[in-house]
């Protein structure tokens, strides 16, 4: 959609806007052009984690405490992104901290089982219901490799069925194009079936698309799924890496799920790196090393104690109401949001999932990511983040949000606040539109 101002307010096109705002950005950011190329000559291209990297350069942060970031210049953030919704209470939050150091300081390698890797798993089978045995790993994309490790040897099948825009982590076999994962548009019922043969082990979902936009499932897509999985004598395997936040029982106990597998991380670390698969005894028990002809699994590191003991509280914390508040927080912030954009005549729309938002400039709420990746990646998106930056606000370059209970009623004031200045400075400028 092309919006029409006067010409005595028209805004610069998106590629004119974009330099202004790059160049606005490189004059306020100098200490972190020089972290960046000192990086680029040890970690190519400076990073070491594709999704953080946004032109000219990333800034460069230097600490973090509760909800607010500092970058080495000294510039202070209000942190919108909490670590890709992985420090649910803000950052350095201290018991997270308090309980990491004392497992530290109790030798936190100690090559065999551990009370505080039990504690971390009573709390997960006392929340998550098809929960009943946890075999810990050290991220979410190790989790969901055990997973479909564990699917295949319990299913003597190889091929996987993944939903396009869908995220599991950045190893083989959870890529696209990788051999034997088949992949289909997310909440397309009739693709599922089309795709479901007696072969495939198991279906990968996510409760709603995290990386791939945000994107809720349609009520009934995952049930549905999940049964037609089953009638092909597959498992069910949800990703709840990012979802588990948004209830004490994960995303499953809302959707009426009983997934064979489940696949967490991020939260249940409490900002400290983890991974972990849950389900039925009788499923993880082949993970064992007493069972006979089971699968073998092993990590110099899984479930580190200081992760455990970290993420064990950052659960605690984590109860009914905070997630009650959190949630209403996120719904107000995802309403102001689009109310600003009208207000500036930029058609955007936000889509949400528990605390999780992903701001769209589309007309419509995609839902599915060939949708939504139409309208990412555009120079008007760039613009909104690097708008947000300059005015303190921390988002991710995709536009995905996500608050943390660290934030106050005064924090989310500001922050809808910025996105309407933001979207002011964007006022005029050619909006893509979602393919149909
Ligand atoms: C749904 C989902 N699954 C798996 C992963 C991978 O987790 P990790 O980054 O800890 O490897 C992510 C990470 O963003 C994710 O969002």
């Amino acid at each position: 959609m092309t919006t029409t101002p006067s010409t005595a307010t028209r805004s610069p096109a998106p590629g004119t806007l974009l330099e202004s705002l790059l160049n606005e950005y490189r004059a306020r950011t100098q200490g972190s052009a020089a972290a960046h190329w000192r990086a680029a000559a040890a970690l190519p291209g400076g990073e070491t984690r594709s999704t953080t990297y946004h032109p000219p350069y990333p800034l460069a942060l230097a600490t973090g405490h509760g909800s607010r970031l500092r970058d080495v210049d000294g510039t202070d953030y209000l942190d919108l992104v909490n670590n890709y919704t992985s420090l649910m209470h803000g950052n350095a939050w201290s018991p997270a901290t308090r309980a990491a150091a004392d497992a530290l300081a109790d030798g936190a390698a100690l090559s065999s089982p551990h009370e505080r890797q039990v504690a971390l798993a009573e709390l997960l089978i006392e929340r998550v219901p098809s929960v009943e045995r946890v075999r810990f790993t050290n991220s979410g994309s190790e989790a969901s490799v055990l997973a479909a490790r564990l699917a295949r040897h319990a299913t003597g099948r190889d091929r996987l069925l993944m939903f396009d825009g869908g995220y599991h982590g950045s190893a083989p076999p959870l890529l696209a194009g990788t051999p034997d994962v088949v992949t289909v548009p997310y909440n397309d019922l009739d693709a599922v079936e089309k795709a479901l043969d007696n072969d495939i082990a198991a279906v990968f979902a996510e409760p709603f698309l995290g990386a791939g936009g945000v994107i809720p499932s349609h009520p009934d897509f995952l049930p549905a799924v999940a049964r037609l999985a089953h009638a092909h004598g597959a498992l069910f395997v949800l990703d709840e890496v990012q979802s588990l936040r948004n209830h004490p029982g994960g995303e499953q106990s809302q959707l009426g799920l009983r997934p064979d597998i489940t696949v967490m991380g991020k939260v249940i670390g409490g900002g400290l790196p983890i991974g972990a698969i849950g389900g039925p005894e009788q499923l993880l028990s082949l993970t064992a090393a007493t069972t006979t002809g089971g699968l073998s699994h092993s990590g110099t590191f899984n479930g580190h104690l200081a992760a455990a003991a970290a993420g064990t509280v950052t659960l605690q914390h984590l109860d009914a109401s905070a997630i009650d508040q959190l949630n209403l927080a996120a719904h107000k912030l995802a309403d102001a949001i689009t109310t600003a954009a009208a207000e500036a005549r930029i058609p955007a729309t936000v889509t949400r999932a528990g605390s999780i938002l992903n701001v769209h400039l589309s007309t419509t709420a995609p839902v599915n990511a060939a949708q939504a990746r139409a309208v990412a990646d555009t120079p008007l998106l760039a613009a909104l983040h690097l708008a947000l930056l300059l005015d303190g606000i921390y988002t991710t370059p995709r536009g995905m949000i996500n608050i943390s209970t660290a934030l106050d009623a005064d924090d989310l004031e500001r922050a809808a606040q910025a996105y309407a200045q933001a979207f002011q400075r964007l006022a005029g400028a050619e909006i893509p539109t979602l393919p149909r």
